[in-house]
């Protein structure tokens, strides 16, 4: 992160997800109707970087950001219906879920925490487009590298006591790996038991096949040039075994493929399955 600028990355993975709106048949996977309003001009312009006939990675990302999103709405939702009232979104970006709740959900507790920088700008772009924060939402600021959740919740009505659902995507390999595993102890103890925290995590580079070596220093000249390098990945057994070591009871570690065919029939899947990702669940 740039101390004072908002997360770059927090503005591509929104601009994929107005660019799955703009670009896939519908039904769409994730209906984000405010990605695109959210987005300043600045934003707006890297949509037009996820249309067909772009980079390969452009077309994964709109395919991959959206279903995971998806996939941690859909858990949520599945909680809610067992008794779960708190969803806290850490490193949100500029989720919108707080202003698209859908209906049956009304005693929902939502805790969007993310960098104070990335945060800020969230909150004049809100301001700019006239849209309040809903009164079910607490907006917290925290940079993780500096202060632990269960510090910035603490300030906050969120019950400790109670379960919740923590959404944490795309943002544990910006992290120093101390300040990972170190988060990760901070939830297990944060969290009560029956609790989910859902996450994404990427593969080492020596795993990965070779169309991803081929872009690595494209890649990694970006998002050192924006001030987020990828610093810290997992290999699938050391991801489980080390959330597990924090505290949780169970981590369920999820392939790609494994949300694609929950989602989609896998033969019509145009793109190679995204293997550079693997998602968490990861139970109290
Ligand atoms: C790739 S974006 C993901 C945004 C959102 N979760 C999504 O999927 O749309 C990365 C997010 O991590 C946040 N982030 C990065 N480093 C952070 C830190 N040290 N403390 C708090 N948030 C951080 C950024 O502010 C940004 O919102």
């Amino acid at each position: 992160m740039i101390e004072g600028r908002p997360s770059n990355t927090a503005f591509q993975v929104a601009a994929a997800r107005a660019a799955h709106l703009r670009f896939d048949p519908k039904p769409p996977l994730l209906n984000d109707i405010h990605a695109e309003a959210l987005l300043d001009v600045e934003g707006l312009a890297m949509i037009e970087g996820y249309a067909d006939g772009g980079p390969w990675i452009m077309l994964e990302n709109r395919f991959f950001l959206p279903l995971r999103a998806r996939f941690v709405e859909d858990q949520l939702i599945k909680a809610y219906a067992h008794g779960v009232r708190q969803f806290v979104i850490l490193g949100a970006g500029l989720d919108s879920f707080a202003w698209r709740q859908p209906p049956g959900i009304s005693e929902l507790r939502l805790y969007e925490v993310d960098h104070p920088s990335t945060q800020s700008w969230k909150m004049n772009r809100l301001e700019e487009l006239g849209w309040t924060t809903p009164n079910n939402t607490r907006l917290v600021p925290c940079d993780f590298e500096r202060q632990s959740t269960s510090e910035v919740l603490a300030k906050t009505d969120f019950d400790p006591t109670k379960p919740c659902v923590v959404s944490w995507m795309g943002v544990i390999y910006y992290l120093n790996r101390d300040t990972a595993e170190s988060s990760l102890r901070d939830l297990a103890k944060l969290m009560a038991p029956t609790s989910e925290l859902i996450f994404d995590s990427m593969l080492p580079w020596d795993m990965l096949p070779e169309r991803y070596q081929i872009i690595r220093k494209a890649m990694a000249e970006y998002l050192n040039g924006a001030g987020e390098p990828q610093i810290n990945r997992y290999e699938p057994t050391e991801l489980g075994q080390a959330v597990e070591a924090t505290g949780f009871a169970k981590a369920e570690i999820l392939h790609p493929a494994d949300l694609v065919s929950r989602y989609l029939d896998p033969s019509q899947l145009t793109l190679e399955i995204p293997e550079r990702f693997r998602l968490a669940v990861a139970t109290r």
